[in-house]
């Protein structure tokens, strides 16, 4: 339903989507997930048209985005990142509006726009201007819009942002229904969305897609790398050049102090070693005190950090 090919954009020195592929079929979900500025709103906006791209291509529905663009539009329903609605139109009419812009004939405008109402939850704000809705209401409307023409397919951008917890789960379901029928691409910096909408997900970074596979996969490639918190009471000196000295030690980062004398670490290791084992000799060899030693298997959360940050360890601790 979606090729992408090889698609790069620059904005002047900086290359916001660069060199990418990858596809998108019917009836799937697939996650575009990455942290700010990796370059989803970019790759949403070349797809829907809304900007060209610098190299490459894609076909959506069957149609190449530079040479029939028109078409293209017609078989995708856009949520923007910062939806641009007419602030100072009704709900109502606004929705009216789109209809008729999407060439839905007027016969069938009313029951489209009541359907939307409906699904998106927008029936306590009807009388209101866009103007005057909160956030989440005005993402709602947003999701409106893009569904009311009921496109092949739907490109989202971070579309539960704003929304509270109750209408996240709501719209997380739909986004499910929808993609049973569907092409559905939508971004996210948020793994629990990916876990609980997407088939796949294509992790990107800088531009740059870094992972891509279903979500079972992606975990299972963290598994293996073992992360071991530790506790040492002895010289920080040589418990440190002692891990250092271990092959079954592939890094580790000093924690805070929980008291004093007492030494903390987060230790990687290889993957497939027997480092729980190897630690607690090396520690008892050497006549100190072990106070804590925990072994954590890689999650989702943990690929998508080692494959997105530069210093995998970093900003660990604060999750635990
Ligand atoms: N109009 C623009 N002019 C210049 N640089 C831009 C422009 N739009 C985006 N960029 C840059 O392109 C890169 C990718 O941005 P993009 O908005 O696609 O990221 P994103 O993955 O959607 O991030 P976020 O999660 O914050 O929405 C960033 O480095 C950004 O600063
Ligand atoms: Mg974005």
């Amino acid at each position: 339903m979606i090729e992408v090919k090889n698609l790069t954009k620059r904005y002047g020195a900086t290359i916001a989507v660069n060199n990418i592929s990858f596809n998108a079929e019917a009836g799937e979900v697939v996650g575009l997930l990455g942290p700010n500025g990796a370059g989803k709103t970019t790759t949403m906006r070349i797809l829907t048209c809304y900007m060209p791209a610098d190299e490459g291509t894609a076909t959506v529905a069957g149609h190449d985005i530079h040479e029939n663009s028109v078409e293209v539009r017609k078989h995708i329903g856009y949520l923007p990142e910062n939806a641009p609605l007419y602030t100072d139109m009704g709900v109502v009419d606004y929705l009216n509006f789109v209809a008729e812009v999407r060439a839905i004939p007027r016969s069938d405008r009313n029951n489209k726009v009541r359907e939307m109402i409906e699904t998106c939850g927008l029936e306590k704000v009807l009388r209101k201007d866009i103007g005057e809705l909160s956030k989440g209401y005005r993402q709602r409307v947003g999701l409106a819009q893009a569904l009311i023409h009921d496109p092949a397919i739907l490109i989202l951008d971070e579309p539960t942002a704003g929304l509270d917890p109750n209408q996240i789960i709501e719209i997380r379901q739909l986004i499910k229904k929808l993609g049973a029928e569907k092409t559905v691409i939508l971004s996210t910096h948020i793994l629990p969305e990916v876990e609980a909408t997407c088939d796949r997900a294509v992790i990107i970074n800088d531009g740059v897609i870094v992972a891509s596979g279903t979500t079972d996969e992606l975990a299972s490639m963290g598994k293996g790398k073992e992360t071991i918190y530790i506790q040492i009471r002895g010289p920080q000196e040589d418990i440190e050049s002692r891990l250092a000295e271990m092959d079954q030690v592939a890094g580790f980062r000093k924690l805070n102090e929980p008291e004093s004398g007492l030494h903390r670490y987060e230790v990687n290791s290889h993957g497939n070693t027997n480092i729980t084992e190897a630690l607690f000799h090396m520690v008892v060899d050497s006549d100190w005190s072990l106070a804590e030693l925990r072994q954590v298997s890689a999650s989702l959360e943990d690929v998508f950090r080692q494959l997105t940050t530069s210093d995998a360890l970093a900003g660990k601790e604060e999750r635990e």
